[in-house]
């Protein structure tokens, strides 16, 4: 085949894995097509990556399979690490992808520099793309840290500390500008990639554990940007318009978390937000719940019409969706209505619940939107929460002194009975007291999420429980 022939071909496959890209993010919206979607945007992204081979500008492939060896060593580790360390695994590829950007801007400064063919166009290209690319690198890095706790999770704060982030940003910009108007000054260079990387890591610092998941997709967004400027760099449309879908859904993505939590960017990247609230956990310790056995529960449940489970990170933890499926099981077998009602930020990453209901074949048509989940609220015998807290918490609705005032939550309280299953009196993510926990129709089942479904389950099998239940019903 000769060369204009082939590049014809490269053009046709790129132009297919990019619709492959746009049907990948359209089937991920939903558990029903997300698996179609997984599976298109691999062979996409596979299928442009072989044709980049065919580019005449590319020779030495030794160094791109060495490169490609070393990604699988480290990529396929880092696909197997278990479902709540996804957040930190996303962080991680984010940083990965940060890094390639940014290395591969910073070898085109210097290719083009010794070719002397820095024009200011290419100067602007570059700068926007390695500051991006840089500080997306180690905020990436510092958001993976705070996920695994290598770092503290509470937001590292001191006074003036946004001004003071903000004029190391603006530092890099302006060396940005300088390189910009005279490209021999290619000694700031160097600076301006340091300056960029330790920008990422005041960006990061001062954000809690609790807002990392946010942090992550909106570096996310930062990363796409970062790679459709490197395509406008090396001239690769395939590369701008995946960085581009890339750098919008992770900006969408973002706007949908912050809505759900009913915070701001401005918030989210400077309130702080994480710390215990100390008062709020000393207020507790004066009051009283109620608590109950799995034999308890297993009866309330078995003889009511309606159940209504919210998952939440809890469930995660323990790994309790297989159980849980059980106990879905035995109580539909037992003529109850029981579905699932998933708030948009339950656990700790976008489809937390969604992933962990799937992998346990749980029915889609059982999941509820949380809106559609609050009108049956008041129609339902049972709210059985499982390991979730902050999205149940009715202080969001109330109580204006609360730090989740405003976020929209699962109204379980206005469920005929409420059980939760968790395993002390210890606060969620968002580290405040949960005052659904005193209510009247509220009992506590202390334990490990697994362990107290099992129990449940094992006393519904057992003779006479199921039965009896039935009858009173
Ligand atoms: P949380 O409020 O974090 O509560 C989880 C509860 O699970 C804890 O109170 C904990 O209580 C319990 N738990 C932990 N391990 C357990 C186990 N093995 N068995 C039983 N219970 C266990 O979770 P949530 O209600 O899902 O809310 C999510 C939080 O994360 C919200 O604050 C949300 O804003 C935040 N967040 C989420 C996202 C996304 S995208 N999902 C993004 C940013 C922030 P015990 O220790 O007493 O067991």
């Amino acid at each position: 085949m000769n060369a204009a022939a082939a590049q014809t071909l490269a053009n046709f496959v790129y132009v297919f894995a990019v619709i492959g890209f746009i049907l990948s993010l359209k089937w991920l919206n939903s558990p029903a097509t997300a698996r179609r979607g997984v599976l298109i945007g691999e062979i996409s992204a596979g299928l442009a990556v072989i044709t980049t081979f065919e580019d005449p500008r590319l020779h030495q492939f030794h160094w791109i399979l060495l490169a490609l060896g070393i990604g699988l060593i480290i990529g396929i580790p880092l696909g197997l690490v278990k479902m709540t360390a996804v957040p930190q695994r996303t962080a991680m590829s984010h940083a990965f992808g940060a890094l390639a950007a940014a290395v591969i801007g910073i070898s085109e400064f210097y290719v083009d520099l010794g070719q002397h063919q820095l024009t200011a166009f290419k100067m602007t290209e570059i700068a926007l793309e390695v500051i991006i690319g840089s500080l997306s690198l180690t905020g990436s890095l510092i958001a993976a840290g705070k996920l695994q706790e290598w770092l503290p999770q509470r937001p590292i704060v001191y006074k003036g500390q946004n001004y003071f982030s903000l004029s190391v940003l603006g530092t890099a910009v302006v060396l940005a500008l300088l390189l910009i108007v005279h490209p021999a000054f290619s000694f700031l260079f160097p600076v301006m990639v340091v300056i960029s990387l330790l920008f990422g890591v005041m960006l990061v610092m001062p954000i809690g554990g609790a807002d990392m998941p946010t942090v992550i997709s909106l570096l996310n967004s930062y990363v796409g940007l970062s790679a459709a400027l490197l395509g406008f760099v090396l001239n690769s449309k395939v590369l701008v318009v995946a960085g581009a879908l890339d750098g919008s859904s992770g900006f969408i993505l973002s706007v949908i978390m912050c809505k759900a939590m009913n915070r701001s960017f401005t918030n989210v990247l400077f309130g702080a937000f994480g710390q215990l609230q100390v008062s709020a956990k000393g207020a507790q310790e004066q009051r009283t719940v109620r608590s109950a056995s799995p034999e308890d529960a297993a009866s309330i449940l078995a003889s009511a019409s309606s159940v209504l489970i919210v998952p939440g990170y809890g469930m995660a933890v323990a790994q309790a969706q297989h159980k849980v499926r059980e106990l879905f099981d035995i109580l539909s077998r037992e003529g109850v209505n029981v579905r699932f009602a998933i708030h948009p930020v339950a656990g700790r990453m976008p489809g937390h619940m969604n992933v962990l209901l799937a992998e346990a074949d749980v029915p889609y048509d059982k999941l509820m939107e949380m809106d559609d989940a609050n009108s049956d609220m008041p129609q339902t015998d049972v709210a059985l929460v499982i390991g979730a807290n902050d999205v149940t918490n009715p202080a969001a609705k109330t109580d204006q002194s609360s730090p989740i005032y405003g976020m929209p939550v699962i109204e379980v309280d206005q469920a005929r009975t409420v059980m939760v299953i968790k395993r002390s009196m210890n606060p969620g993510f968002a580290g405040i007291d949960n005052p659904l926990y005193y209510l009247d129709q509220t009992l506590m089942l202390f334990g490990d999420a697994k362990a107290f479904v099992s129990d449940i389950v094992r006393a519904l099998t057992a003779e006479g429980v199921g039965k009896a239940a039935s009858a009173a019903r």
